[in-house]
């Protein structure tokens, strides 16, 4: 069986908590998800970049910053410095997406692009050399706890195929709803890291969330 790693998004955690939501997940989280929302490019403000920071000085999982933001070249150096591990922007902000992908790789974390529910998978084909992960949304960006859009599966296969075709080291992240019920089916269909926010913060149990899907012990 391939692997297959988890990220939880904190967006779901109770802010006024956030360390003790980080340091409750990091041993069994392959990154930690932080979702950056700046109001214009989604109709949500989440938090920035000393957010990521301060979860940094804390946390031993590496961090997976999602940016939702319109014009993500502004910000690259500055999530990078706060610590980002792997910083994913949309191809939907930004007229030059492998400026900005090849800026990021320049500094030796990992870079990806990430695509909204109704974009063309095939957008993404003439810069899949250049990503080291491709964010695919399950939900419309803007909020946690939204139901997995069921068109994703199909578009899941598609980025799949063009995947293995164009840059099979790719890893493919998805984004949006993955929860107990159909964590299994994204993972056939191909998904590599799976985001799950409200799944496993919400959870009781965020451990025992985290170890199902992991199929650990
Ligand atoms: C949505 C965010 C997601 C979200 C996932 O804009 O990018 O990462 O937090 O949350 P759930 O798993 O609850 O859909
Ligand atoms: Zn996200």
């Amino acid at each position: 069986m391939k692997d297959v790693f988890i990220s939880p998004s904190i967006l779901s955690a109770d802010f006024t908590k956030m360390g003790t939501a980080v340091k409750t997940i990091e041993d069994y989280s392959d990154y930690i998800h932080c979702d950056v929302m700046d109001g214009l490019f989604v109709p949500n403000i989440s938090f920035g970049p000393k957010m990521v920071k301060d979860i940094r000085k804390i946390c031993t999982a590496p961090l997976d910053v999602h940016l939702m933001i319109v014009e993500p070249e502004r910000y690259v150096q500055t999530f990078i410095e706060s610590g980002a591990d792997i910083l994913t922007f949309h191809i939907e902000a930004t007229k030059k997406p492998a400026d900005v992908l090849e800026s990021i790789k320049a500094r030796n974390i990992k870079s990806g692009l990430a695509i909204s529910p109704d974009t063309e998978i095939d957008t993404v084909r003439k810069f899949l050399h250049l990503c080291d992960v491709v964010v695919l949304m399950s939900v419309y960006p803007g909020f946690g706890g939204q139901k997995f859009l069921e068109k994703s599966i199909e578009r899941l296969d598609r980025l799949t195929e063009l995947r293995n075709k164009v840059n099979p080291d790719a890893l493919i992240e998805i984004d949006g709803g993955i929860n107990l019920s159909n964590y299994e089916e994204v993972i056939a269909h191909g998904a590599d890291i799976l985001v799950a926010g409200s799944a496993v913060l919400n959870a009781e149990d965020p451990i025992s969330v985290i170890k199902e899907i992991k199929k650990i012990q």
